[in-house]
């Protein structure tokens, strides 16, 4: 690992707690909650991670999830997570949650959160990390469902910073969540959605995005560069884009690092980040050494790619401010 990237202060924007989950833990959570998993190994668990397409990858993904149970199981994964962000030295982290896919199987909403929250308390004073949650909504299920799940995530909006969407793609446009997400702007959500790699209609769903919901930041959205519309769009109201190149390596033709490449040149605000570390066994610092290597980019290409995530992050000025002078510490002072 380059040392100028390991010392970087960080600000993860793409990260879904439910992929994290490394095998050693599922293993873990299997046993406490007994359930009997159809791997001997976590060396097998992870063999048995195989895909090549989002909804390939989403399958094994969503099935994973059935060993979460109980508040301590949500509670001991964000904890894992956020340990091993502090370590590559992320600041700053947005946490993506997933609560449909836990309350579709009886696991309750207060539940999730609790835990989850209670790991991010622990880990600001233990590990001095900060983090927000963003709850997501499941595209590939009604949007009557995201409805009631906004709902029932108002008495804890307090501990959530915005709203996101995510999950299979393919014939769920961003314009099935409009009444969705102009209800969480009403309810003082941020809003961001993802636009996956080379999806079906993908600069459709960006416009829909940009026009119809209004979001705040593009999860992805690498595909904003086939519409020079789009680009002008995006870069005129300072949408930041959360590019995720070892998971786009993993569910597209090629991690894609030439798309951030383009996009710094074009001055577009993207980010890297780690989307499903555990799966792609790739967190964030092994994202930003990919795109150097693929690239050849320098430390202030680097530091700038780490400006933009501060930028554009759910954060008040001041505490904002706060990471942009430690980054511009760093660069100015690291060997
Ligand atoms: N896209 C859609 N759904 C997801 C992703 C993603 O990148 N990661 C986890 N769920
Ligand atoms: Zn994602």
């Amino acid at each position: 690992m380059d040392e100028f990237i390991a010392g970087l202060p960080k600000c993860e924007l793409h990260l879904h707690i439910e992929g994290t989950l490394e095998p050693e833990l599922k293993f873990e959570l299997a046993r406490r909650n007994g359930i009997e998993l159809p791997y001997r190994s976590a060396e097998e668990a992870r063999a048995a991670y195989v895909f090549d397409s989002l909804t390939s990858f989403l399958v094994g993904y969503y099935a994973s999830m059935d060993v979460l149970r109980t508040e301590p199981d949500f509670y001991d994964l964000a904890t894992a997570y956020l340990v091993k962000a502090a370590a590559q030295n992320v600041r700053y982290a947005e946490i993506f949650f997933d609560p449909q896919a836990h309350t579709s199987r009886g696991v309750p909403f207060d539940l999730v959160i609790r835990g989850l929250r209670r790991a991010i308390l622990d880990a600001e004073r233990r590990e001095g990390i900060r983090a927000q949650l963003i709850m997501c909504f499941l595209r590939d299920s009604e949007a009557g469902f995201a409805m009631a799940t906004l709902l029932e995530s108002l008495p804890y909006r307090e501990w959530i910073a915005g709203v996101g969407l995510d999950s299979d793609e393919r014939g769920n446009p961003p314009v099935k969540f409009e009444r969705v997400f102009a209800r969480a702007r009403e309810e003082g959500y941020l809003l961001t959605m993802h636009c996956d790699v080379d999806q079906e209609n993908t600069t459709e769903h960006i416009r829909q995005c940009l026009d119809v919901i209004g979001v705040d930041r593009i999860d992805h959205g690498v595909n904003a560069l086939d519409d020079p519309a789009l680009v002008d769009k995006a870069r005129e109201r300072g949408i930041g884009f959360t590019v995720c190149p070892v998971s786009n390596g993993f569910v597209t033709d090629g991690p894609k690092a030439e798309v951030v490449r383009r996009m710094l040149d074009l001055g577009l605000r993207v980010t890297i980040n780690s989307d499903d570390p555990a799966y792609f066994e790739a967190y964030v610092a092994e994202n930003l050494q990919l795109v150097r290597d693929e690239l050849g980019l320098t430390r202030d290409e680097l530091a700038r790619l780490e400006r933009n995530a501060f930028e554009i992050a759910w954060l008040p000025p001041a505490i904002r401010d706060g990471y942009l002078a430690e980054l511009a510490e760093y660069t100015a002072t690291a060997p």
